[in-house]
């Protein structure tokens, strides 16, 4: 076993034991009082949907966007909820039986090597692509599975440009247990997906949001390139 299957072994151990509690603990993700919901709304704002289209939620867990989502598609679109972990999806598929959505399909699979599904409207991912190695694989396979005008928004957590690294590490400490922190700080993954999208996108928009602590990423699939 790789380092890389291993480290992926653990994040999906990780989320197995928090699937059960996540929609509450997820609340004080990462600390309590954060503006998740707002950020969330933001995002799904920005894919700029419209009734009977196609979203894919991309590393979607329990599917905390899928009401957000449904209501800019209605029934007639499809929502496509993709996830790496088992239990994670047991919740989403919970999720959709108790509110009666037809129009939700899951998908147990790597974001690394998932098959986007061609012509597709928008991709959305929240709070997860950051823990994904091959998130710039990932940007750059969903950006060439869009349709003409669709739009891939990711949102997601960030260390603060100024911060200096020690702060960095005690303000995220709260958010240790949900990942391997350190080497996240490190790595600054977010700046692999803004290079990423900026890439493949076309008009990419990036804002910082509560004081650089996350970042959304919005960008549309333009004129396609040779
Ligand atoms: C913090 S949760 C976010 C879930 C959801 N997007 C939300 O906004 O609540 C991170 C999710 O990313 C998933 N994940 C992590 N790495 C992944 C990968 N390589 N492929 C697919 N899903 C992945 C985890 O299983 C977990 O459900």
């Amino acid at each position: 076993m790789t380092p890389t299957d291993r480290t992926q072994e653990r994040l999906i151990e990780t989320y197995r034991k928090k699937a059960k509690h996540y929609d509450i603990t997820s609340r004080l993700y990462p600390v309590p009082g954060y503006p998740q919901r707002t950020q969330r709304l933001r995002a799904v704002h920005a894919l700029g949907l419209r009734p009977g289209e196609t979203v894919v939620d991309m590393a979607c867990g329990t599917g905390l966007n899928f009401r957000l989502l449904e209501k800019v598609v209605g029934p007639g679109g499809r929502i496509v909820g993709v996830d790496l972990t088992d239990a994670m999806l047991a919740r989403a598929q919970d999720r959709i039986a108790t509110n009666g959505w037809r129009n939700i399909s899951l998908v147990h699979a790597d974001a690394a090597g998932f098959d986007f599904p061609a012509g597709v409207n928008a991709i959305l991912s929240t709070y997860a692509m950051t823990q994904v190695p091959e998130c710039a694989e990932v940007i750059a396979h969903g950006a060439r599975a869009l349709s003409g005008d669709g739009r891939w928004v990711v949102l997601d957590l960030k260390v603060p440009g100024r911060t200096p690294g020690w702060l960095a590490q005690l303000g995220t400490a709260t958010v240790r247990p949900f990942a391997a922190i350190d080497e996240w700080i490190m790595r600054r993954p977010w700046e692999a997906i803004g290079a990423a999208m900026r890439d493949e996108l076309a008009d990419l928009s990036w804002t910082e949001l509560f004081f650089g602590t996350a970042f959304l990423a919005a960008g549309s699939r333009g004129p396609v390139r040779s």
